[in-house]
């Protein structure tokens, strides 16, 4: 936007960098978090899966297939198994264009590692994924947030259950909680889902794709926040801006930067 308005509401847009800056390096792992702080990325977005011995790991999948040199469940893993994965090579073999040797080998953090690098001070924008699968995932993530004493000012928790959000809600109702919510098509959110929402969490986390003007300043003027995902390009993310979305989930933070600073 060209207004002194405008400018000054886009320097305030979150950027999440979306299981680290996994545009540039293998997603969830140490360096990709590193990069998305060197980028400028405001949050580091980590999802969370759990080891048949009840660790939490960053991994997006329920199968370490994608994402590792293994096989199989993450549930039906020990922390010490998921540990001898490699967990970059998949990504040089995927994205030449950004392939680097150093990825080669590198491990599964745990959410304790990473709460132990990045320390209490640090932004992280913690997705529960699959808690069907994993009965006690809200109050294992409660544990770690409070002993490694994560400041509950800035941390955020995302889930696309309303039931995983509805438990860390009761569990500690300081954590500030956003539902994510997958559009199929274009996106409406009625008054109803608006005050439901707004009884647990302090915002919406929507796909990018299927979003309006109108759906986001609806969601803004109920004071709610808005954080669609995952957006890649600048062109779009300008757009969302003027829109008046109040951060986004990206590959590549640093062009959400450069988008931020009028580049
Ligand atoms: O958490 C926001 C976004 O990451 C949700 O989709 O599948 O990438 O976790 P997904
Ligand atoms: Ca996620």
């Amino acid at each position: 936007g060209g207004t002194a308005f405008a400018k000054e509401k886009q320097k305030d847009i979150l950027n999440v960098s979306h299981r680290g800056a996994s545009g540039h390096a293998p997603e969830h792992t140490i360096v990709s978090y590193d990069m998305g702080e060197k980028m400028h990325g405001d949050y580091i977005e980590i999802d969370l899966q759990m080891t048949k011995d009840g660790q939490l790991i960053a991994m997006h999948d329920e199968k370490v297939d994608r994402t590792t040199d293994g096989t199989g469940l993450v549930k039906d893993y020990t922390i010490a198994e998921i540990k001898q994965l490699d967990a970059g090579s998949w990504f040089n073999e995927k994205n030449p264009k950004y392939a680097n040797p150093d990825y080669a080998g590198l491990e599964v953090p745990t959410l304790e590692e990473i709460f132990q690098k990045f320390g209490k001070n640090n932004k992280y924008y913690i997705e529960t994924k699959s808690p069907e699968i994993y009965p006690g995932m809200e109050k294992e993530l409660l544990r770690l947030i409070d002993k490694y004493d994560v400041d509950k000012e800035t941390l955020l928790v995302q889930s696309f259950s309303q039931q995983s959000l509805e438990i860390m809600h009761k569990l500690d109702p300081s954590v500030k909680l956003i539902q994510l919510i997958s559009y199929k098509t274009n996106a409406v959110i009625t008054d109803e889902e608006i005050g439901a929402i707004k009884k647990y969490a302090i915002g919406v986390g929507p796909n990018h794709t299927y979003l309006n003007k109108e759906y986001v300043q609806k969601v803004v003027n109920n004071g709610l926040g808005i954080h669609p995902y995952t957006v890649n390009e600048k062109e779009r993310m300008t757009q969302l801006i003027d829109w008046g979305v109040t951060g986004m989930f990206t590959n590549f933070p640093d062009l959400l930067h450069e988008v931020k600073k009028g580049k």
